[in-house]
């Protein structure tokens, strides 16, 4: 039974739900928490992935604590009725940590996907690094995605025999998905793809950048994109209300700023195909750039994906108004910086993860063999 409630975890999850729907021995089973509804829906939708089972959770201005409780709650019954013989949780949301939770209560082993990352930060990301270090406590099989997210897992005496280093699932999803490079639905998008005009894009989310970290990216979204009247910012914006009254305020009135809503998969896959560059504070886009050889600036000061700033892809820089507009403008008019991070790098898998995983869960259950692991190149 995979569990899943946000985007990110969907993006990541469908890659698992395809293999374990044409493997044998297995009966895959989908719930959804629904913490996130129309994210999470668009995702399912273009996957083709119905859920068995839906909590739908979301309350506007959620809390932590309504999340977990609600998921636990939900669980609870459906355990007891469905009784599914291993589940499967993804990553570091409050849905994830709350299903492994759950699952443990009723002796159900837990596989948990993406596991072993750690930014070395409890309260950054905020509440993301302490959910992954409880769910790391408690499950059966850790699905590593890379030797230094195993690494992290030994160090803390995580046994050897549970962990396998499988690559990242959302490689697999983007090879994917990036290849079909699907329209725009904004004719706005459609337009500026075929100019060929320089794309700064931006996503933003973080809660611990919520409030005034937050409007001083806003702040400096709207002086790059003075500065540079050629340029055009997009940002796909989050549905989070908190994150549309911090960053939207300071972008109004700008030609060559472009908001949008949430995009589909599909469509986020090919904007970040045609970007020139990328500020974000999002996990999975900076694992999913690099990919494609575009340069990162995170607006973070640590990361639990050190891997692409290691490669030189990524590069952390905070969230300081006058550093992202001093960081935006050396990447745009410094030949030799943007050269020097525009390389194609894949630290984080090669579309086998999916593949990897449910062998292992294979060999968890009694059905099947581990297959080799994922090796960095
Ligand atoms: C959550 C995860 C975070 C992940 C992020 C991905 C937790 C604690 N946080 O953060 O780890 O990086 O998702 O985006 O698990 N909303 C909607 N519709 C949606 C989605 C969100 O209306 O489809 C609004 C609601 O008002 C909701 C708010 O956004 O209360 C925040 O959503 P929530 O899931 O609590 O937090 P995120 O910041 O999205
Ligand atoms: N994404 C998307 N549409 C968007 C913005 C992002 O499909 O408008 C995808 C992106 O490609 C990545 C994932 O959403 O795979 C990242 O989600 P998010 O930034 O919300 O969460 P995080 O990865 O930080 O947990």
């Amino acid at each position: 039974m995979p569990i899943y409630g946000t985007r990110p975890e969907a993006i990541k999850m469908a890659p698992i739900v395809a293999a374990l729907k044409e493997a044998e021995h297995f009966e895959c089973v989908v719930t959804v928490t629904g913490q996130h509804r129309g994210m999470l829906d668009q995702v399912n939708d273009l996957f083709g992935i119905v859920p068995d089972f839906d909590l739908n959770i979301l309350q506007q201005r959620q809390t932590l604590s309504s999340i977990m409780t609600k998921t636990i709650d939900g669980l609870d019954g459906l355990f007891e009725r469905s009784k599914p013989d291993a589940v499967i949780v993804q990553g570091d949301t409050t849905t994830s940590t709350a299903a492994a939770i759950a699952a443990f209560y009723h002796g159900i082993p837990v596989v948990h996907v993406e596991a072993g990352l750690r930014s070395g930060d409890l309260f950054s990301p905020f509440p993301e690094e302490a959910n992954r270090k409880i769910t790391s406590q408690i499950a059966s099989l850790h699905l590593a995605p890379t030797t230094t997210s195993r690494d992290n897992l030994l160090a803390e005496n995580v046994s050897k025999t549970s962990i396998v280093v499988t690559g990242n699932t959302v490689i697999d999803a983007l090879l994917e998905t990036v290849k079909k490079q699907v329209p725009f639905t904004d004719p706005q998008l459609e337009a500026l793809a075929q100019t060929g005009r320089k794309i700064l894009l931006v996503t933003t989310h973080r809660r611990e950048n919520q409030g005034e970290a937050m409007r001083g990216v806003g702040r400096a979204i709207a002086r790059i994109a003075d500065a540079e009247p050629d340029l055009v910012v997009v940002l796909p914006v989050h549905k989070n209300p908190a994150v549309r009254e911090a960053v939207l305020p300071a972008l109004e009135g700008r030609s060559n700023i472009v908001v949008t809503e949430p995009l589909a998969y599909g469509e986020f896959t090919r904007l970040l195909s045609l970007a020139h560059i990328v500020l974000t504070d999002s996990g999975g886009v900076q694992e999913e750039a690099p990919s494609l050889g575009k340069p990162v600036l995170v607006m973070r000061d640590n990361t639990e994906r050190p891997e692409a700033v290691g490669a030189g892809t990524v590069k952390l820089i905070g969230t300081d108004e006058e550093r992202i507009v001093v960081e935006v403008d050396r990447l745009l008019n410094d030949a030799d910086s943007f050269n020097a991070m525009a390389n194609a790098v894949n630290p984080y898998g090669d579309g086998l993860a999916a593949s990897r995983s449910v062998a292992a869960i294979g060999q968890l259950l009694g059905v099947g063999s581990r297959t080799p692991e994922f090796v960095e190149h």
